[in-house]
């Protein structure tokens, strides 16, 4: 693939044998392999092979092409298909999976959100990728590890489309006031030990339109800047900056991505609903905790911290008030 990828003038069959260490009919079998990947390869028998046109997917030979990556180099597993890149992910891990495995696909047919809600996943448009990571941490510093995701997904975001998405707490992305995309961590542990968790990122990339029920509540990066963005370089800059963000958190803790995730929240310093199944806790969203809770003064004047739940604007103010 490399070989053809660099080259101006068709390569003979017989050149690519001899390059890849591969027969003739081996070499035939491969760029047939790569044609049904979606990898447009003009073949004559005189002149030999040329590389016309990349399919727009994240086959993993795109991916790690030039990722300047290290911990979050895969394996990385590519499917057309999925149910849902977190349950395969978490499957993987349970099996042993080292940290760094990705989990990509072009469509899920049951993609998961926060608190049971399902992703609408349509395919070749959004990115739905999941991460094992296996952090010799406790479990009570995932809400933190979660926060990170969503620091990793605005630069990435920002670095590829010059677009700036703000996160609702705890790690919504949200453009235009609209929803772009989520997270969904999930993990496996001990009573003390974290034995692997799941970061699933669900992005709306290249989404021309939404379904009637999403229309008002999503957007996607492609209809907010009017053209489209490759999701191969949104994939990358994501595995690249939630890695340096993730080394920073192992090595020097919490503090400097907290504040950086304050500095793109849309969330602090606004009213709020907290909607905790039957529950709902109003009031002002205050701050976030050093572990990563959601801080909020209720009327009586007490703070609440929040681990969990839904944020909503509101209450709405009373026009007659
Ligand atoms: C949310 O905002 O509720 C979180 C959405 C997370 C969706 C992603 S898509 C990839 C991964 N696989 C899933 O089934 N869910 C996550």
């Amino acid at each position: 693939m490399q070989v053809l990828r660099g080259a101006a003038e068709p390569i003979s069959g017989e050149k690519l044998a001899v390059h890849l260490a591969l027969s003739r009919a081996a070499v035939w079998k491969r760029i047939n392999r790569l044609k049904a990947q979606g990898y447009a390869i003009e073949g004559s028998p005189r002149r030999g092979y040329r590389l016309l046109t990349i399919p727009d997917k994240l086959l993993p030979e795109e991916v790690l092409q030039g990722l300047k990556a290290r911990r979050l180099m895969g394996p990385m597993h590519h499917y057309e298909t999925l149910d849902s890149t977190n349950d395969l992910a978490k499957e993987l891990g349970s099996r042993g999976a080292p940290e760094g495995t990705v989990v990509v696909a072009e469509t899920q047919t049951r993609g998961r959100g926060r608190l049971g809600r399902e992703w609408e996943s349509p395919p070749g448009v959004g990115l739905y990728v999941s991460v094992v990571l296996r952090p010799m941490l406790p479990p009570m510093e995932l809400p933190q590890i979660t926060l990170t995701t969503a620091v990793a997904v605005v630069r990435a975001v920002r670095r590829v489309t010059g677009l700036a998405p703000g996160i609702k707490w705890p790690n919504d992305l949200i453009l235009s006031g609209k929803k772009l995309g989520g997270i969904l961590t999930e993990m496996e542990s001990e009573s003390d030990r974290i034995r692997y968790l799941v970061v699933g990122l669900g992005l709306n990339v290249n989404n021309p339109e939404f379904p009637p029920g999403l229309k008002d509540l999503a957007t996607s990066l492609a209809l907010e800047a009017g053209r489209p963005f490759s999701r191969v370089n949104l994939l990358q800059a994501w595995l690249e900056e939630f890695e340096g963000l993730y080394e920073r958190f192992l090595h020097q803790g919490f503090p400097e991505i907290l504040e950086a995730w304050k500095r793109h929240t849309v969330t602090l310093g606004k009213k709020v609903t907290v909607r905790q199944g039957p529950r709902e806790i109003q009031g002002q969203a205050e701050d976030v905790a050093p572990d990563g809770a959601l801080l909020i003064r209720v009327a009586n004047g007490e703070v609440l911290r929040v681990t969990s739940g839904e944020i909503t604007p509101g209450p709405a103010e009373d026009p007659g008030a």
